[in-house]
């Protein structure tokens, strides 16, 4: 038995795992990055990974596997139909989400795909909280239109508010009055991405279900990064502090109808997705879809090993512990930067850090993209790739054909999941504050030679103006 005395320090945060495999990455020169940006078209999604040093453009299938996901790979069954890998995966969503049907599908769009081909048709409407672009352009594709329901507080990056990606039940009542008869079903996006990875809490997400009750619809839940949505639950929401992470995930579950996953988010694999629904008759029409787009049922766009390793990932991205530490990573780059003046969405977001770029480069206008522009410099300072979520990515309306101006322009540095350290972002962030302190000289920025009629952002070419 130790007897601790006055001198006894608080011992500090550190990480709950440690690294058995590296890869090296290289920084480049001024020079060299100058000709690769410009080789890009000024689009960082061009840019070849080994010209980037840090990789922030997302935390989208950039993850470290564990030992035991390598090792849940090897056991893989690789039968066209009915493989293990299948019933493992199906018993872990069952055990922690509580879903009972369920499709295996390569990625979350495709999972989108499958689900809004059974229920999505033409005129239909669609309210939600930011819808994220795939599901956007997966509504609007079917000529559909989705109607953002966010809280107002979502879009004054220095307003405090602990779930700014809730919808507003107002404004979501009104659509339900407005157009109930066109409206398959009302999504909630966990946590609310476009927003700044912000959570959305129980007490929102029962009113939710209340009003989609009253109106008979159902909710799907776009779950990318629930875990991460969880955790916030718990050290934000009083009533949940007590209760574990997979308790409240079956919480949070427990008010879906149906549920879309990107598994390359908080399930930890670097490819995979599925749908998990309550109602047999919806699974059976996806079925129908899901063999259509991404193959048999018990497959859907995955191999039995990466199911293997889907199904361990979803057991530890709902550990505390791993949570713990990932979410106070983005927030120790979000403080670094906080002390360095840099504006950004507040409370710090789940998986990246927005860098509220309107507020950072004023003087640049709306049609020359300040968000994109930012990207370009911070890229040019040290080589740190992050992504704009702002004019590009908002694409045109389909009906007008005008450029959308959302009312946030940001910088996202997204933080892939175990993969870089500290040191890591204290690079990131005294990278950003080196362009922060020369603001005031950059004036101009970026204007479009060529893009594409949807989703343009990832093959957009750009020039400095
Ligand atoms: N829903 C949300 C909330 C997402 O963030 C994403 C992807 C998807 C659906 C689509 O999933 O990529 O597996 O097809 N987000 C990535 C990002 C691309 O960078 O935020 P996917």
């Amino acid at each position: 038995m130790i007897i601790l005395n006055s001198t006894t320090m608080e011992l500090p945060f550190a990480e709950s795992y440690k690294i058995k495999m590296v890869e090296v990455i290289r920084k480049s020169t001024l020079q060299e990055r100058e000709k690769w940006i410009r080789e890009a078209r000024y689009n960082l999604f061009q840019l070849k990974s080994e010209q980037v040093f840090i990789d922030l453009l997302t935390d989208s299938g950039t993850g470290a596997m564990s030992d035991r996901q390598w090792s849940a790979m090897m056991v893989g069954d690789e039968s066209y139909a009915g493989a293990t890998s299948y019933y493992k995966l199906k018993d872990a969503i069952r055990d922690l989400l509580g879903f009972e049907y369920f499709l295996p599908t390569h990625q979350g769009r495709a999972a989108e795909n499958v689900l809004f081909s059974a229920l999505i048709k033409e005129g239909d409407i669609v309210p939600g909280n930011s819808h994220f672009d795939t599901t956007k352009g997966h509504i609007e594709f079917r000529k559909a239109k989705a109607i953002d329901c966010t809280i107002d507080e979502a879009f004054d990056t220095t307003v405090q508010h602990p779930f700014k990606g809730n919808v507003d039940i107002g404004k979501l009542e009104s659509v339900l009055k407005t157009h109930s008869a066109n409206i398959p079903f009302i999504i909630l996006t966990i946590t609310n991405n476009s927003a700044g990875g912000q959570p959305v809490s129980i007490e929102n997400m029962r009113q939710v279900r209340k009003l989609a009750d009253q109106y008979n619809k159902p909710i799907l839940y776009d779950s990318a990064r629930f875990a991460e949505n969880a955790y916030f639950i718990k050290i934000r929401e009083k009533e949940f502090a007590d209760k574990s992470i997979r308790q409240i995930v079956r919480e949070m579950f427990s008010f879906a109808d149906f549920m879309t996953m990107s598994a390359k988010k908080d399930a930890i694999v670097n490819m995979g997705g599925f749908i998990a629904m309550r109602d047999e008759d919806v699974f059976r029409k996806c079925s129908v879809f899901n063999i259509m787009f991404e193959g048999y049922i018990t497959y859907g766009g995955m191999s039995g090993r990466d199911m293997n390793a889907l199904a361990q990932g979803l057991y530890e991205g709902t550990e505390f512990e791993y949570l713990e530490t990932r979410i106070r990573q983005v927030e120790y780059l979000g403080k670094r930067l906080m002390e360095f003046g840099i504006p950004l969405q507040q409370p710090i977001g789940g998986h990246a850090v927005f860098i509220d770029a309107k507020r950072f480069l004023p003087q640049v206008p709306k049609e020359e993209f300040a968000a994109q522009t930012l990207a370009v410099h911070l890229y040019l300072e040290a080589g740190v790739r992050g992504v704009e979520i702002g004019s590009i990515l908002a694409d045109r309306d389909p009906e007008t054909r005008e450029n959308r101006y959302p009312a946030l322009e940001f910088l996202r540095l997204a933080i892939p999941r175990r993969v870089y350290t500290n040191n890591h972002m204290d690079v990131i962030a005294v990278a950003l504050k080196n362009v922060y302190d020369r603001r005031n000289k950059i004036t101009k920025g970026l204007k479009i030679t060529r893009e594409a009629p949807i989703m343009r952002h990832f093959t957009v070419e750009l020039e400095m103006v």
